[in-house]
């Protein structure tokens, strides 16, 4: 058991399934005593980082990109993030495959840390859900081609879950004994 601390989680989504492994990272944290607020990058006005003792920023990839407001959070907070532990996981599909689900194998989370001069406390990538009947047509054909290219699911009714549910407990463990790195 670790020092009850208030935490914030903070995250970016399109479709929900970040804000989901968001949920489950509190309920591990809240398990083990700690207090958490989870916001949506979208409400940010009303969550100062200032004022919990640790943070964790949650985002996914969409068409290769983290969405412009995790970089404008990061750039805003700069001096608290620097000050307080923090975390950050990545989200997205290409994290499926066993040479790209860690953080310093995962592109998206190597170019994330070619962006920023954040240094997160730790670092968590994870495998993301398809749901083609929840995409517009123009997203579900891309989607459908990418996994045709990287021989995932193609039938147009999949839903796929690939998220590692226990790997984001055990991420959720690491929030909790997270300390500054010196
Ligand atoms: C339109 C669209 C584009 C996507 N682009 C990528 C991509 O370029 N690379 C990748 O690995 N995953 C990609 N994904 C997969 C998402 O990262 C994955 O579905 C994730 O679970 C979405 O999380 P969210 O619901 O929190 O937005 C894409 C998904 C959609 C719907």
């Amino acid at each position: 058991m670790h020092d009850p601390a208030r935490i914030l989680i903070l995250y970016s989504t399109t479709d929900g399934h970040t804000a989901e492994i968001c949920e489950r990272i509190r309920s591990v944290l809240e398990q083990l005593g700690h207090t958490v607020r989870l916001v949506s990058l979208n409400d940010t006005v009303q969550a100062d980082p200032g004022s919990f003792d640790k943070m964790v920023l949650g985002a996914s990839i969409r068409y290769g990109r983290h969405r412009q407001q995790v970089y404008d959070f990061i750039a805003r907070h700069e001096t608290t993030l620097s000050k307080k532990p923090a975390a950050f996981f990545s989200v997205n599909v290409v994290a499926r495959k066993p040479h790209k689900n860690q953080p310093d194998i995962n592109p998206y989370m190597q170019k994330f840390l070619r962006q920023v001069a954040w240094r997160p406390d730790a670092l968590a990538v994870f495998a993301g859900k398809i749901d083609y009947r929840a995409y517009r047509f123009f997203d579900r054909q891309m989607i459908r081609l990418i996994m045709y290219m990287t021989h995932g699911p193609t039938r147009s009714d999949t839903v796929a879950d690939f998220t590692d549910w226990s790997q984001v407990d055990a991420f959720g463990r690491v929030v909790s004994a997270m300390r500054k790195s010196p």
